[in-house]
C-alpha cells in the first residue's frame, strides 16, 4: 500500500494475499468512494439488510459514501477500510458525534465485507481496528444493531453483549420484515 496511516496493520490469512486495515482521512474517504460503493452494492445484492432496498443503484450508493466521507471530514465519523491488491475488501464506521449527554459513546455501523473476501478474518480485523480507534477517540461504550446471523457470530466472538431482538425492525433488500438484534460493548 502506498499511503499507509500510522494506525494501519497488515495480516495475511493462510494462503491469502496480504490485507491492510487502515483509518481514512476525509480526503482518503472521498477517494475511496468507488471501492466502498462496490462493497455496498455487493452486500445488498447478496441479501444483507444494511439500510438499502434492492436493486441498489450505483448513484445512490455513491451518494451514501460521499455523505459518509463528508462526515469523516467533519469529525463526525471514523471510517476504516480493509484493502487487498484489488482494492477495498471491507469497511466499518464509528459514528462518534453523539448527543451532549453521551460523549463517551459511539455507534458501530456498516460492517461490510465483499463476498469475495469473506470467511478470512477480515470482519474480525475490522472490528479489532474499530475498537482500537474508538478507544483512541476516548469512547468507552459502543452500540450496534444487526439483522445478520453471520455478523451476530462475529460480534459475540468479539466480546459484544446481545441485549435483545426487535421483531420486524427493518426490511430485507428484496422485501419482507426482518428482526434486528442490538448489541453493546464496554471498552476497558
Ligand atoms: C458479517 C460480515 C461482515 C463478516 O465478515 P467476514 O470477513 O466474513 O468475517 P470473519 O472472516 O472475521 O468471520 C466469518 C467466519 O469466517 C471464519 N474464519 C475467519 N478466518 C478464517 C479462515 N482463515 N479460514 C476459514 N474460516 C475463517 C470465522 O471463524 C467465522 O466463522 P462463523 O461465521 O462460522 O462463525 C460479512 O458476512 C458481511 O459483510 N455480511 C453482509 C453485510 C452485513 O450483514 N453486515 C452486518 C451489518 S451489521
Amino acid at each position: 500500500m502506498d499511503s499507509v496511516c500510522p494506525d494501519s496493520r497488515r495480516y495475511t490469512g493462510e494462503g491469502e494475499a496480504t490485507v491492510t486495515v487502515r483509518t481514512l482521512t476525509g480526503a482518503e474517504a472521498h477517494a475511496a468512494v468507488p471501492g466502498l460503493t462496490e462493497v455496498l452494492l455487493d452486500c445488498v445484492a447478496g441479501g444483507a439488510s444494511v439500510s438499502f432496498m434492492a436493486p441498489l443503484d450505483r448513484a445512490t450508493a455513491e451518494s451514501f459514501w460521499s455523505d459518509v466521507a463528508a462526515g469523516v471530514e467533519q469529525g463526525e465519523r471514523i471510517l476504516l477500510v480493509a484493502e487487498d491488491r484489488e482494492g477495498v475488501l471491507g469497511t466499518v464506521q464509528l459514528v462518534v458525534a453523539q448527543p451532549p449527554n453521551q460523549p463517551h459513546r459511539a455507534d458501530l455501523s456498516k460492517m461490510l465485507v465483499h463476498r469475495r473476501g469473506r470467511r478470512r478474518g477480515v470482519g474480525a480485523a475490522l472490528m479489532q481496528a474499530a475498537e482500537e480507534a474508538a478507544r483512541a477517540a476516548g469512547k468507552t461504550l459502543l452500540v450496534l444493531d444487526t439483522a445478520s446471523p453471520d455478523a451476530e457470530r462475529l460480534y459475540e466472538r468479539s466480546g459484544w453483549v446481545k441485549v435483545g431482538v426487535i421483531p420486524n425492525f427493518a426490511l430485507w433488500p428484496e422485501g419482507g420484515f426482518c428482526d434486528t438484534a442490538f448489541f453493546y460493548k464496554a471498552l476497558v
